[in-house]
């Protein structure tokens, strides 16, 4: 089985799911892409040994390229990790239920446009929240509001700060992303 990650960001949840799936010979993460030129992701996956593709807002809206790339690399699984843009419908259409996604709250609350990184852990201690957490879910066309997979929630403590519910909730994300991922590619059958 093949997998593609698109990462905007530090690819913290690439390099789990890469280390976690290192000693399965039946998955190998093919590519890891990003629109972000300056990502530390792309140094993870310097250090992983995957190979990385930075692409622009032109290319991923305006062509089709990595669409075709992916179909012709044969991915069964696009994973986002911290992929800040929305998914152009061809993808979508190129892979129904084959796009997941990891939000940092609980769905459907603290979702939709503007609601990621920083923002959301400050909502949610803004809202007073005594519970937070990851949220993992097939990709639509509506922003974050795929089919769920698997939630995992974490306590949050009246003296807890925005940092603290990311540090609370990045550690759900690293235990858990990695595992879904192996398993909706073992589900996948052979
Ligand atoms: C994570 O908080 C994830 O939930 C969100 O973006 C962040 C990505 O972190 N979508 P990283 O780039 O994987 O370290």
């Amino acid at each position: 089985k093949r997998i593609a990650i698109f990462a905007s960001g530090s690819g913290s949840n690439a390099e789990a799911i890469a280390r976690y799936l290192a000693d399965d010979t039946e998955v190998q993460i093919s590519l890891i892409l990003t629109n972000n030129p300056e990502a530390g992701v792309i140094q993870r996956a310097r250090r992983l040994h995957i190979p990385v593709l930075v692409f622009d807002r032109k290319t991923f809206y305006e062509s089709d390229r990595i669409v075709e790339m992916l179909l012709n690399q044969k991915i069964d699984l696009v994973v986002l990790a911290g992929f800040m843009m929305l998914i152009p419908n061809v993808l979508i259409q190129a892979f129904p239920r084959r796009i997941i996604n990891i939000h940092p709250a609980l769905l459907p609350r603290y979702g939709g446009k503007g609601m990621y990184g920083h923002f959301v852990h400050e909502a949610v201690v803004a809202a007073g929240e005594v519970e937070s957490g990851i949220t993992i879910h097939y990709v639509n066309e509506v922003y974050d509001e795929g089919e769920i997979i698997f939630q995992a929630s974490c306590a949050i403590s009246s003296a807890d700060t925005p940092d603290d519910v990311a540090r609370k909730v990045q550690a759900l994300e690293h235990a858990h992303y990695p595992r879904v991922v192996g398993q909706l590619l073992g589900s996948q059958g052979v």
